[in-house]
């Protein structure tokens, strides 16, 4: 069983300012206020798990001892079916030192010259983590076929060469709400909600 978190207050273990913000509206209902491990100016620690899952929850346990608060952290990317899942964990490394991901969805598209398979997921993890040792993950995934070239300018990262499954648009040309609804964050944010805050 989850642990439940009520009215405490939540270190998100991202330095990433828009992170931040949408994982503090998600969880403001619930009476839960956030800070971020960047204004407690908490260390990164290195991302050395083999899966989305060790990786969040190796976020989420160096937050939650450095600030002995609860401490939530996502770890999230494409897999495609035909690299053997990769770029995967790899997924923001292989934008390069300037996160360019105009390079690496070319990267992607170079890797699967020839191929027909053209599936992948979005995956991600989302773990919650206690001072005291206690944690809990949750997952979400959204299947899709990879397009060429890229198309649209919306969201972020990888979106514009992924078309989700059912959708005759990719995550970079839907609505942001649109992606929101179905995305594999979503999902694993549902999860979360139900596990861990009090309706
Ligand atoms: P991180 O979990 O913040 O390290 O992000 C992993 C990387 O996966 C991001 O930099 C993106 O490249 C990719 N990624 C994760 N989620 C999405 C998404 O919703 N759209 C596009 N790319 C994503």
């Amino acid at each position: 069983m989850p642990r439940t978190l009520a009215g405490e207050k939540l270190v998100i273990a991202s330095h990433n300012p828009g992170k931040v913000t949408e994982i503090g509206a998600l969880v403001a209902p619930y009476g839960i206020d956030v800070v971020s491990a960047g204004d407690l100016g908490l260390p990164e620690p290195e991302e050395t798990g083999t899966t989305f899952e060790a990786n969040a929850l190796l976020k989420a346990h160096a937050s939650a001892s450095a600030a002995d608060l609860p401490a939530l952290a996502d770890d999230s990317g494409l897999c495609v079916h035909a690299l053997g899942g990769d770029p995967g964990i790899y997924s923001a490394r292989w934008a390069g030192p300037t996160k360019d991901f105009a390079v690496a969805m070319e990267k992607v598209q170079a890797a699967l010259d020839g191929k027909d398979d053209r599936r992948a997921h979005f995956h991600c993890a989302l773990a919650i983590a206690w001072p005291d040792g206690h944690a809990d993950c949750f997952e979400g995934t959204v299947d899709g076929t990879l397009v060429w070239p890229p198309r649209g300018g919306r969201g972020f990262g990888y979106d514009p060469m992924f078309q989700p499954d059912g959708h005759d648009v990719t995550f970079g040309e839907m609505d942001p709400d649109a992606k929101h609804a179905i995305s594999h964050r979503a999902e694993a944010f549902k999860r979360f909600v139900a596990g861990c805050l009090a309706a």
